[in-house]
């Protein structure tokens, strides 16, 4: 039968009251009677709350994970992979959406200690976030986009030849005035993909044409509309989908067409890039595996199974559909 709260009671010789009192963390309990209720509770196997749990195994099992916008569909893909691989560990996980703001996240990290959290898989690239992290003793992992070459633990993409790769397929159709939409200036991601779209333009001897967008699938349709405005690129490469479709949506509105007039190349292969119109060209990156290849690796630190700081870099891949002229539908 299962332990009660008075079984825990009477073996340690204490009243309910104050087995509460220990279960709710209250100081006005000595040491001497904490101790001897907490293997009171150990031995008789009482399931406390989580509250009392923490106290009696320090482990509250929870997880938090820190990203920048949970209303971008990359970050559910990468969010459901990091949950599932948390629940096969019994670890419940905090989500935190921070919009890329390193006050919000030193907020929420901060929320998330109080809270006594085992680990935290962090997307963030501020560089000093990182090295606070570290002096904090809580173990994380970084995901995506990390901002310095410390020895931390990673899991990404080589965001920097995914967007070359995409520039030169480009350039492989013929194109000779290829526009990017840059993601934003502090994100690390963005930063690797500009260059890449940077470097693979001016080795074809071409001229960089750069401005910069939020993410946002609004930031796209604005910075496209703009751009179109000062001159007529017949190929773009957004940093990521939400801008791409953006971008589509205000060269349709201003009277062209996609890919006849311009052709467009997003990078994360969100769902609604195979089902918009047309279907997105893009760069996929397996947002779900980073998930979970992070908690593994955050649940390899929290158990003490390994020391040493790793860095995987996933394998990325050109899918190429009808929004930029060539290939499958
Ligand atoms: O769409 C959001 C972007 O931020 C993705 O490309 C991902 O790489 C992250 O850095």
């Amino acid at each position: 039968m299962k332990a009660t709260i008075l079984d825990v009671a009477e073996l340690a010789k204490v009243s309910k009251a104050t087995v509460s009192r220990v279960i709710n963390n209250k100081n006005n309990v000595s040491g001497e009677v904490r101790e001897r209720v907490i293997q009171a509770i150990k031995e008789l196997g009482f399931r406390p709350s989580g509250i009392a749990r923490s106290l009696v195994h320090r482990k509250t099992k929870s997880l938090g994970l820190i990203l920048p916008d949970i209303t971008n569909p990359f970050f559910p893909a990468l969010a459901r992979g990091v949950e599932d691989a948390a629940h096969r560990y019994g670890y419940t996980v905090f989500l935190c959406s921070t919009d890329n703001e390193p006050e919000i996240e030193r907020g929420y990290i901060d929320k998330l200690e109080e809270q006594q959290v085992e680990g935290i898989v962090l997307i963030s690239s501020d560089k000093q976030l990182t090295h606070e992290l570290q002096n904090m003793s809580i173990p994380f992992v970084l995901c995506d986009r990390w901002s310095n070459s410390s020895p931390i633990d990673i899991v990404t993409v080589d965001h920097y030849r995914g967007a070359y790769e995409a520039v030169e397929y480009l350039l492989n159709l013929g194109h000779q005035f290829i526009a990017h939409i840059a993601g934003p200036p502090n994100v690390q991601s963005a930063e690797k993909r500009k260059m890449g779209y940077t470097d693979a333009i001016i080795k074809a001897g071409l001229e960089p044409f750069v401005r910069h967008g939020s993410f946002s699938y609004e930031s796209g349709y604005q910075v496209m509309a703009s751009l179109l405005q000062e001159g007529h690129p017949t190929a773009v490469f957004a940093a990521n989908d939400l801008m791409a479709l953006g971008a589509i949506q205000a060269i349709e509105d201003a009277g062209l067409s996609v890919p006849r007039d311009i052709a467009i190349f997003g990078c994360d292969d969100i769902f609604v890039a195979q089902i918009s119109k047309p279907p997105l060209s893009t760069i996929m990156q397996p947002a779900y595996q980073m998930g979970v290849c992070a908690l593994e690796m955050l649940h390899e630190r929290i158990e003490g199974l390994r020391e040493e700081p790793k860095k995987i870099i996933l394998e990325h891949r050109l899918v190429i559909r009808h929004s930029c002229g060539g290939g499958l539908k």
